[in-house]
């Protein structure tokens, strides 16, 4: 992981295209590191840390009881007054999960209108609850399987299932997910003439012959195998959204994601990042499988959410990759990792952390050896390139995820 470089971020988001979405990350981290408060009889100690207490909801957790009680937001955070010219309606298809609440609280913040559509089958309502009542803000529980009307001028498709767990729980399900959501919500794109934005997948390549992979690359997929209901459901996701612009006209745009991390992420759903931030925390050993050779590359949330943002308004039709490109093992990351989180125990007091052990468990099938993102087109389309280091993620997503254990969430 020795090589990235590192700057200090105050703020993400850039003003490209005619859209502005600069915005404080101090004003995003009162979001998701919101106050939390541990109750032992008389006494209260504050899990929050420094900062970060001007918004969002609050949380005190009693011990005695094993009980959390939930403060609703006294006053949301100020969202940019934007002219009704500029003002878009957007809708938020899959926006209660880990990528999409972020979305949200971004394009929140920005002053626009936004609709969120979650069937919360892996998002919860906590990941935007610090939005609701807000004037410009609307949740609607929904399945994407089924049509939906609304006037709207942008649609960010994001709803399926992300990681293998969830979308292996119901592989009929992921694939219906996949098409027949896909398939409503570019009807509802060409009825009401909005942009439409589907989040593809560097699963889309499978288990790649070419290194890195440039979005030219056909893939390597094994369609009958147990990750194919998510693999084949958004590559015919991606061949309906050329089908609507084709036949249609609709206005497109296709994200391919690779791996992303960051705070919200379900702490249960076996991703490799939350499993060895937690792991590493709780003092339990790190699970790697297989020898730990293979190669991942991750990206920060927040460079994503600018990637995404980029995308929806920039020129680019084709299909573009949005992911890290610094590449490294397994092995060098879990190391990383543990490196990390002692260094957050200490400089949150926590006693005795023990250093754990790293341990190997059998390869699961079909797991990629190697994946790492080819980028070029979206530095060249998009002028967009990561820009927060894996360290500076990590530890924010491990002060995250400190919070949730001291809070008896996790
Ligand atoms: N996180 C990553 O690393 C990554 C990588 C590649 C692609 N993506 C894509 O980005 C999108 C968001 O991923 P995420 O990591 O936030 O996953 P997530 O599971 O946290 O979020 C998915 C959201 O979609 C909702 N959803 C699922 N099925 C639905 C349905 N039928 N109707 C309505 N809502 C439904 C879930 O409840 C959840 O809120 C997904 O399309 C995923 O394929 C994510």
């Amino acid at each position: 992981m020795s090589g990235q470089q590192e700057q200090k971020i105050t703020e993400v988001g850039t003003n490209r295209f005619g859209f502005d979405s600069r915005v404080q990350v101090d004003t995003l981290r009162s979001l998701y590191l919101t106050p939390a408060f541990l109750k032992e009889g008389n006494k209260e100690t504050d899990l929050a840390g420094q900062g970060h207490k001007d918004y969002g909801s609050e949380s005190t957790y009693f011990k005695e009881t094993d009980s959390i009680q939930y403060t609703t937001v006294a006053k949301f955070p100020p969202v940019k007054n934007l002219p009704n010219t500029e003002r878009k309606r957007i809708l938020v298809t899959g926006g209660a999960g880990f990528v999409g609440s972020h979305l949200v609280d971004r394009l929140m913040l920005l002053g626009h209108e936004v609709t969120v559509l979650d069937n919360f089958f892996t998002g919860s309502r906590t990941t935007v609850s610090h939005w609701v009542g807000h004037p410009n803000f609307e949740m609607v529980r929904h399945d994407v399987v089924n049509p939906f009307l609304i006037e709207v001028d942008q649609i960010y498709h994001l709803a399926c299932p992300a990681s293998p767990p969830h979308y292996q729980y119901n592989a009929v399900k992921t694939i219906k997910t996949s098409f027949m959501g896909t398939l409503n919500m570019l009807g509802l794109a060409k009825r009401t003439k909005a942009r439409f934005l589907i989040t593809s997948t560097s699963e889309v390549y499978g288990d790649p012959e070419e290194h890195p992979q440039r979005e030219e690359y056909w893939g390597h997929v094994n369609c009958i195998g147990p990750r194919a209901c998510y693999d084949e459901g958004k590559r015919v996701a991606e061949t309906l959204t050329y089908g609507y612009q084709r036949q249609d006209g609709v206005d497109v745009r296709v994200a391919r994601i690779f791996n992303t991390f960051g705070p919200r992420m379900n702490p249960y759903d076996g991703r490799v990042v939350s499993n060895f931030i937690i792991q590493a925390l709780k003092g339990e050993d790190m699970t790697v499988y297989g020898d730990g050779q293979q190669t991942r590359s991750f990206q920060y949330v927040h460079d994503l959410i600018d990637g995404l943002i980029l995308l929806m308004n920039g020129d680019e039709t084709r299909p573009t990759n949005i992911g890290s490109s610094h590449e490294f093992t397994i092995m060098e990351f879990a190391e990383a990792v543990r490196d990390i989180v002692e260094q957050i125990q200490k400089e949150e007091g926590v006693a005795n952390p023990r250093r754990v052990n790293i341990i190997h468990k059998e390869m699961p099938i079909d797991d990629p050896q190697r994946r790492r993102a080819d980028t070029a087109r979206a530095k060249e389309s998009l002028e967009w390139q990561p820009k927060w280091s894996v360290k500076q993620g990590v530890e924010e997503m491990a002060r995250y995820y400190l919070r949730m254990i001291r809070e008896g969430k996790l």
